[in-house]
């Protein structure tokens, strides 16, 4: 029997309406919106494509937002400067630095440089920190969203086989991390692991974020597991994931599709973070 579709739209319609009727008891509480601050350098059109979502998604729930577009050839030290500056601004309650950077800066030494109470990408030392502490702060959206899918399909976490095919900063880590507090037993594969297709065929969960078009295939996925697909990858062929969907559909339970799946999460969880942030700082 074919797997059940997981629609990532429908649960961030979900997500997205809570935030909406949340963001409007802040406001009245507050008196004034949560707002985020999104900062491009260059002009990567990817880039400009998923900033404007971000501000659009921001608009739909009554947040405000400011983008600060940067020319390609700003330095190190003035988007240093932006950061801190966007820190010390009472009217700003997260910070979004959109990846990737221009080559000439180390990403790592900006977003070092967010305020990690402002850090909605949950992407600073200090909140990666909180997280592998067992005490997340604000958490990375993706990974967020995936746990948040997990959670609406009502999975059962405790003492399930995780496998997580990544181990990114983004994505990878951050998500073996969420399924370990959920007390899942997790192992992380990547790409130096041998025989990927049967540490994965163990598993109950499979998180594929590798960003390998149709890495995964049927032989790697255990009849009846959940397949959760971060991958975001463009082919010839158009949007497809890590896991061969055709292939995983008749094997799993359950499956996210790409698109429509993990990705429309990525946004949803941005605004839950961005209101947890103005929260914290009232
Ligand atoms: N580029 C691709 N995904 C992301 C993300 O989640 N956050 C940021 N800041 N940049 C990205």
């Amino acid at each position: 029997m074919a797997a059940r579709i997981i629609d990532g739209k429908a649960v961030a319609a979900t997500v997205r309406e809570r935030v909406a009727r949340e963001v409007a008891s802040h406001e009245a509480e507050a008196g004034r919106a949560p707002a985020l601050a999104t900062v491009i350098v260059g002009d990567d059109p990817a880039s400009e494509i998923y900033v404007r979502n971000k501000h659009r998604a921001c608009a739909e729930v009554g947040m405000r937002s400011v983008h600060h577009g940067l020319p390609a050839e700003t330095t190190e030290n003035e988007l240093l400067e932006l950061v801190a500056e966007l820190g010390l601004h009472d009217d700003v309650d997260g910070i979004l630095v959109q990846l990737p950077l221009p080559e000439r800066i180390d990403p790592d030494r900006v977003l070092a440089a967010i305020d990690p109470g402002k850090d909605v990408d949950g992407l600073t030392p200090a909140n990666a920190g909180l997280l592998a502490h067992g005490t997340p702060g604000l958490v990375p959206c993706t990974p967020a969203g995936a746990m948040e899918l997990l959670r609406h399909e009502g999975v059962e976490l405790e003492g399930a086989e995780a496998v997580v095919v990544g181990r990114s900063k983004l994505v990878g880590v951050p998500v073996a991390r969420l399924l370990l507090a959920a007390d899942a037993t997790v192992t992380v594969c990547h790409s130096r692991s041998r025989d990927l297709a049967a540490v994965c065929r163990r598993a109950d969960v499979l998180v594929a974020a590798v960003g390998v078009p149709r890495l995964l295939g049927a032989d790697a996925v255990k009849p009846g597991a959940v397949v959760i697909d971060v991958g975001m990858n463009r082919t010839d062929d158009g949007l497809c994931g890590d896991v061969d969907f055709d292939a995983a559909v008749e094997v799993a339970a359950a499956i996210t599709p790409v698109p429509g799946g993990v990705g429309p999460m990525t946004i949803a969880m941005l605004l839950v973070n961005t209101l947890k942030a103005a929260r914290s700082r009232v």
